[in-house]
């Protein structure tokens, strides 16, 4: 998100060349116009400045789905005037969709699909447990919002105190846990990462549990570098720390990537609802779940994971209707491109197209090593991305790598972990479906140029400051002025840039 700025005088009007066809006045940029202008108008300036956008294909730092079928994208424009709340007004979106409690709609299609795919344990006519989402950021606060009223009912009930929830998260998690816990008044607590171990320790997570603990968030996929938390052992070290203790910590897996990748390509990986301390999972249909932007999920284990007081029932729209979600009107039309996604390709077609993100990702993890400049952050089986720093950092770093690659089109991050291992930075590309062999062997030969144009660089600055020290060195007469070089002036920006992106918590990469 942009936070809204006050303009210059510069930039208080929007010109557009081709639309002086249309318009001869330029329009105010950031006050409505007095007058219409002509439709033509509207789409050739707004076109002509959405030129000046990266290319989504090539946006290598996201993990949201940037293609869809045609058929797709057809249903998705034929449904976008619905509003998804209207489930009395558009009966058959709402079966499709999301909102499946207590088995008032026992057909909706994609939370009982889902909730299969996570091994819910579910009786042959039982309806499953869950909600759409606008993506797994909301999946999460509800999730989040279900443990804390739990826990709270629980301690009431024990006449304990219940005004100081926390939750146990790895610092690698994705800052819609920090989000939660500071809107939701949760004490969020972390632990630390160390150079090399870039997840959560499932044992120090387990230390760090209290009588006052609503969840311990485990993570499936690490939006960092990919790697699966251990949801099997953190299962096992607190069902052990509950008997000792007579607590009921649950475990909630944020599997944002993760959630469509395991199910295909790890099947016998136990993360999900196989596990009996896992009470609710969310999942971004728009990352893995291949569906673009503005769609999540999710599942609770089984109805008592949902406080009913959280549940909120209208009839306004028509008939009763349940809703559990932080907003109320959104479009329909990503819950019909999941719905879509989820019958066309099966789990055939899932399973073929992680595969393939898997082998896309080791065939660029190769062509780095080839290069022998870097570490390899990301482990082979988790989210398919590759997570890589330089191994010497003494001429450039990460920050410059990512701004060249800019030059070529590629849009890859840097970013430095978070606490205790902040001083590594990482660039970061995620497979997605639409990153091909190909473009995997191109971007390793465009990393290649980059590199090369670096040490060019370097070199000329290594000459220019011997010539530069020289000088120096010839001036006497104690009238020395004091010139600072190319290499330390490159130096002190690079500084203060990584100083500005350590002051800030850089986990925001999603
Ligand atoms: C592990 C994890 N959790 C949560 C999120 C937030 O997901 P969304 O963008 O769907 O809200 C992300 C985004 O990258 C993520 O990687």
């Amino acid at each position: 998100m942009v936070l809204s700025r006050t303009a210059t005088e510069s930039d208080v009007s929007i010109h557009s060349t081709f639309a002086s066809r249309y318009v001869r006045t330029s329009l105010p940029r950031f006050k409505m116009g007095e007058n219409s202008i002509p439709k033509e108008a509207a789409f050739q300036i707004i076109n002509d400045e959405l030129m000046l956008d990266g290319n989504p294909r090539l946006n290598l730092a996201s993990f949201v789905t940037t293609w869809m079928e045609p058929e797709c994208d057809k249903l998705i424009m034929d449904s976008i005037n619905k509003n998804y709340v209207d489930m009395d007004e558009y009966p058959v979106t709402t079966e499709l969709q999301a909102i499946s409690f207590f088995g008032n709609h026992a057909q909706n299609r994609c939370v009982n699909m889902i909730a299969h795919l996570f091994n819910a344990p579910l009786g042959d006519s039982e309806a499953a447990i869950g909600v759409g989402t606008v993506g797994s950021s909301e999946a999460i606060m509800l999730a989040g919002l279900a443990f804390k009223r739990k826990w709270q009912n629980n301690m009431k009930a024990l006449g304990k105190p219940h005004d100081k929830p926390n939750i146990v998260t790895g610092a690698n998690v994705q800052v819609c846990w920090e989000k939660f816990a500071r809107y939701f008044e949760v004490e969020l607590k972390e632990v630390k990462l160390s150079e090399g171990y870039y997840v959560m320790d499932p044992a120090k997570a387990v230390d760090l549990v209290d009588e006052n603990t609503i969840c311990v968030a485990a993570i499936l996929g690490s939006t960092l570098n990919g790697e699966f938390e251990d949801v099997k052992v953190l299962n096992d070290l607190l069902l052990e720390k509950n008997k000792k203790t007579g607590w009921d910590t649950p475990i909630h897996v944020d599997a944002a990537s993760g959630g469509f990748i395991a199910p295909f390509i790890y099947p016998e990986l136990e993360w999900d609802f196989r596990l009996p301390l896992v009470k609710s999972i969310n999942v971004s249909g728009h990352k893995y779940g291949l569906v673009y932007a503005g769609i999540g999920w999710v599942i609770w284990r089984t109805k008592e994971d949902l406080p009913e007081v959280l549940i909120f029932h209208i009839n306004y729209l028509g008939a009763d209707q349940p809703t559990f979600t932080l907003n109320f009107s959104k479009g329909s039309s990503q819950v019909i491109a999941q719905y879509y996604q989820l019958i066309r390709l099966g789990f055939e077609g899932y399973r073929n197209i992680m595969e393939n993100c898997r082998e896309n990702a080791i065939v660029l993890k190769e062509g780095l090593e080839k290069i022998d400049r870097f570490n390899i952050l990301s482990k082979d089986n988790g989210v398919p991305l590759v997570a890589f720093s330089l191994k010497d950092h003494s001429r450039y770093n990460e920050f410059e790598i990512s701004d060249l690659l800019r030059r070529f089109g590629w849009i890859v991050p840097a970013y430095t972990m978070p606490p205790d291992a902040q001083h590594i930075t990482v660039l970061r590309v995620v497979i997605r479906e639409d990153f091909s062999r190909t473009l995997a062997e191109r971007l390793v030969i465009d990393i290649e140029k980059v590199l090369h144009e670096l040490d060019n660089l370097q070199a000329k600055i290594t000459v220019k400051k011997t010539s530069e020290e020289k000088e120096v060195q010839n001036v006497s007469n104690g009238r020395i002025v004091v010139k600072k070089t190319a290499l330390e002036t490159q130096e002190e920006i690079t500084t203060a840039w990584k100083k500005f992106v350590l002051e800030k918590k850089t986990n925001i990469v999603c």
